[in-house]
């Protein structure tokens, strides 16, 4: 067993967002190469035309826009259900968040127990919630950076996986600190999902445990 799947497959990842695809991209390439050891079996978005769906085509895999129903922040209960259903079909192992704007409620996570991991443009506990980065500079912290977090039911509230320091320099704006941001999540995302889908890592409590195999 690797990342508690089976071994006579290869682990199999779905990947929802909302927006221009940048992290999903740096996976699904850091998968065709190998350095993540899994495929990418479905892209779905909740934004018809987002970017993160010309990712999934310009790599001819799966994408797909899915109706979130009728909230603005969360998913209403039959899209979750089928958000739930296709990924289930798809028989995805990990569920991995890339820039999805929605809050995901009981029943996906019980569906996916701890198999759902989340990218944070902010070092957590610091600035949750939307655009962490200018959160950040508008605080006039030094250094933020990014997070590889499981998700629960919280905001931005779930284990911690790894975290990248990112400085904020003296003339940054929002705009600038953003893109060293994105530079540094497309470097730490594909690397911790390629320790979790190697089942180099375990949660005990708030506690993630890197250990090599
Ligand atoms: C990233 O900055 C991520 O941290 C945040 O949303 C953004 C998504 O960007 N949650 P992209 O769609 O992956 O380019």
């Amino acid at each position: 067993m690797k990342g508690g799947v089976n071994c006579d497959r290869k682990v199999r990842l779905g990947i929802i967002g909302s927006g221009k695809g940048s992290n999903c991209a740096a996976i699904a390439d850091a998968c065709a190469s190998g350095v993540i050891p899994a495929e990418v079996s479905i892209i779905i978005s909740d934004v018809e035309g987002a970017g993160i769906l010309d990712r999934a085509r310009e790599r001819e895999l799966l994408g797909i826009f899915l109706p979130p129903g009728k909230f603005r922040t969360k998913l209403d209960d039959d899209a979750e259900r089928l958000y739930i259903k296709i990924l289930q079909d798809a028989q995805v192992d990990w569920v991995v968040l890339a820039g999805f704007m929605r809050i995901l409620k009981g029943e996906f996570l019980r569906a996916f127990a701890q198999r759902v991991v989340n990218i944070h443009p902010a070092l957590l506990p610091s600035f949750p919630g939307l655009e962490a980065w200018k959160q950040a500079l508008d605080y006039g912290v030094k250094h933020t950076g990014v997070t590889v977090h499981f998700v629960d039911q919280g905001i931005d509230t779930g284990p911690i996986i790894a975290q990248e320091t990112v400085p904020i320099l003296p003339n940054d704006t929002a705009a600038s600190l953003h893109v060293r941001i994105q530079e540094a999540e497309r470097r730490i995302y594909p690397a911790a999902l390629a320790a979790l889908v190697r089942g180099e890592i375990t949660v005990q409590g708030r506690q993630t445990i890197w250990r090599k195999e």
